[in-house]
Order: structure tokens, then C-alpha cells, then sequence
């Protein structure tokens, strides 16, 4: 980064710097790790360039399956250049399998596959804990109309099916995943944020047996161990592949 690239937001995992363009930003991955609303934290070496590479690589597949998205290119091995948003203040959170809050604040037994996929919707706000909200809360804070809510709605179906099977064939199950999204300056709708294990929940399906084992933020959530090594296994086999 040089001195004309301001720091413009400095968020747990990323930061975002402005670009000569005014339509683009640099965003650098950082090496740090939050859970639960950052009461629990540390530093990873080495993570936030594998998140970068790991999310480069999902990007440009989602836009070649023509999901409208804020990547554009990787600048260097974390930090990449992307369209400016304006983030829409909503975790848009598909689950395929029950796991992780939904069966902390549910009966759903911990494992469940679900018939079909769930998609709980939570309100970005650190202050207020993240939490769970409904369309019609959505609509009362005025964050954004339904109709472009359905359309966020729908894009994360689709980019579930697109992840759904391009990790099948890596052997990875795609458990869940939370999506952010944004405006740009003409008004459209783009992905944004990073798609990587801090954010996807992706267990081995290289067991023998039922076993779970997790590569993704699991690993330090609940102090697993092995974080870096899971998140290069993955980057590996997404290499490998593509
Ligand atoms: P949850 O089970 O804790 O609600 O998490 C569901 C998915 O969303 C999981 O893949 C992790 C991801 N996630 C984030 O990316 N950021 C968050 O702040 C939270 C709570 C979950
Ligand atoms: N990203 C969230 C945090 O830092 C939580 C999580 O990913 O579990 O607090």
C-alpha cells in the first residue's frame, strides 16, 4: 500500500483501502481471528493469505456461473482490488446442515440434514450482537426494499448450488456459510466480503466413518487446533482441482 491508499475501514479479519479509481477498493486480509462478537481472539500467521487465495479463487467462479460479484483481481497474496459497495448491513447465513446456532437456539439435533436449505438472515451490527431478524423487522429499519431482498435471497440459493457442488468435488461437505452484499455506484446488487473457511463451514468427507472433522474457523472456535493446516488443505485441494 502506498500513502495515497487510505485506510477507509478497518473491519475484525479485513481492511479496505481506497484506490486511485473512486470506483474501487484494495481490500487486505488480515491474519487475525474473531469468534463470537471478538470475546474470543488471535492471530493466525499466514491466514489472511490464504483466506485471500482461497476467496480469489471462489470469485472468480461464482462470476464465471454469472453471479454478480465485487471481485476483480488479486493484487498480491492478501490483498486484493475490488469494486466499491456500499455493504448492505445484513449476514445472510444458508445452512444445509444443522450445526452451530440453529441447534443452540433450536431442538434441531446438532448433524441434521435438512430437507431443504435454511436461510436465517441477521442484522450486521456488532452492538447489538449480530442478532437474528425477520423481513418484516428488515423492512420497518428500512435497510433495503423486499424486492431486493428476494433478489439476495435467490442469488444465495444459487451460489449454494454452485458451492454446493464445486466442493463435492474437492471432498468437501459445505455445511453453511454467510454471504454479504452491497450496491454499487450504478445501484446493482454484488456479493461482496470474502468466501473462505472464516465463513464457511466445511467438513472432510475423506473419513472412513461419520467422524466430523472440521477445516474451516471451527478449529478455533472450538479450540481445535490445526487452523492453518486445515485452511491449506483446503487451498491445496482447490488448487489441485482447478
Ligand atoms: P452460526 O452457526 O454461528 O450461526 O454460523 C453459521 C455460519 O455463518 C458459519 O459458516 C459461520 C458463519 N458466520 C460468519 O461468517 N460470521 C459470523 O459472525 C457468524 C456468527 C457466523
Ligand atoms: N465473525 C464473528 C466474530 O468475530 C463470529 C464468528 O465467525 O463466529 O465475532
Amino acid at each position: 500500500m502506498n500513502n495515497k491508499n487510505e485506510l477507509i475501514y478497518e473491519g475484525k479479519a479485513k481492511k479496505v483501502f481506497s484506490h486511485d479509481d473512486e470506483d474501487k477498493v484494495i481490500i487486505e486480509f488480515k491474519d487475525d481471528a474473531t469468534a463470537f462478537n471478538s470475546l474470543k481472539k488471535a492471530k493466525f500467521e499466514g491466514k489472511g493469505k490464504l483466506n485471500c487465495q482461497i476467496s480469489t479463487r471462489i470469485f472468480e467462479l461464482l462470476i464465471k456461473k454469472n453471479i454478480p460479484t465485487h471481485f476483480i483481481e488479486l493484487k498480491n497474496e492478501n490483498t486484493m482490488i475490488a469494486k466499491k459497495i456500499k455493504v448492505i448491513p445484513l449476514e445472510i447465513v444458508l445452512r444445509n446442515i444443522a450445526y452451530g446456532s440453529l441447534c443452540k437456539q433450536t431442538t434441531i439435533k446438532s448433524g441434521t440434514v435438512l430437507a431443504k436449505p435454511l436461510i436465517d438472515i441477521y442484522l450486521k451490527n456488532d452492538e447489538l450482537n449480530d442478532p437474528l431478524i425477520t423481513k418484516e423487522r428488515i423492512e420497518l429499519m428500512d435497510i433495503l426494499n423486499i424486492e431486493d431482498l428476494d433478489i439476495i435471497i435467490n442469488l444465495t440459493l444459487k451460489i449454494n448450488l454452485i458451492l454446493k457442488n464445486f466442493f463435492k468435488k474437492i471432498k468437501l461437505k459445505l455445511v453453511d456459510f454467510k454471504l454479504e452484499f452491497g450496491y454499487d455506484l450504478k445501484n446493482n446488487i454484488l456479493l461482496g466480503d470474502e468466501i473462505s473457511p472464516d465463513n464457511c463451514r466445511l467438513w472432510d468427507l475423506n473419513q472412513q466413518n461419520d467422524t466430523i472433522v472440521s477445516l474451516d474457523k471451527d478449529r478455533f472456535r472450538n479450540d481445535l487446533g490445526g487452523l492453518i493446516e486445515a485452511y491449506s488443505e483446503i487451498n491445496r485441494r482447490i488448487n489441485e482441482f482447478i
